[in-house]
């Protein structure tokens, strides 16, 4: 499927807001991948299609895992909506006619990371929090940190402040942010 017709299929099935956040991370994720010589067309394709499987409701989502068996954790189990970014990496095979492993990974792990994160996976993570669309207290700062840091310096502190938020919140925190946070140190 080409990018055009991907864009269709996307905006037919997410809000018009979420349509324009998944632009934004394909734009920024594209900048992140210039700079840290990642593959740009890469980039590109896994930032529009990262949030894909948002057109499924909320309510949806463990039928949806489970359809495509897709294992369910305790804290997903809590929290069905993590499982957009699990039933996107498989979604866009299906459905966007997406082959490639390193695109369907950085799709799913862009919500909570993971283990042994690829250049492209730690670009779709940070992308996510930072595109333009978003407006949220110490945004502006994380914009500018990415300026003169390297992407380990950068993911680092996107995983501590993504943890820290989930604690302010009294929320749970998936094992995979911290296996993720931990292989940054030392
Ligand atoms: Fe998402
Ligand atoms: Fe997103």
């Amino acid at each position: 499927m080409n990018i055009e017709d991907m864009k269709k299929t996307l905006k037919s099935g997410l809000k018009e807001s979420r349509y324009l956040h998944s632009l934004g991370v394909a734009d920024t994720a594209v900048i992140l991948a210039k700079k840290f010589n990642a593959d740009t067309d890469k980039a590109y394709i896994a930032g529009l299609l990262h949030d894909a499987a948002r057109e499924f409701k909320n309510e949806d989502l463990i039928d949806e895992a489970k359809k495509r068996n897709i294992a369910i954790d305790e804290v997903e189990a809590k929290m069905p909506l993590l499982l957009h970014a699990n039933i996107g990496a498989v979604l866009v095979k299906e459905k966007y006619e997406v082959a490639d492993e390193d695109i369907c990974r950085a799709i799913e792990t862009h919500t909570v990371a993971g283990q042994n994160m690829t250049a492209l996976q730690k670009i779709i993570y940070f992308a996510d929090m930072i595109e333009p669309n978003r407006d949220y207290p110490g945004v502006n700062e994380l914009r500018e940190f990415a300026q003169n840091h390297t992407l380990d310096e950068i993911m680092f502190k996107a995983l501590s402040e993504s943890i820290l938020f989930v604690i302010e919140k009294k929320g749970l925190i998936h094992p995979a942010t911290i296996v993720a946070r931990n292989e940054l140190i030392g």
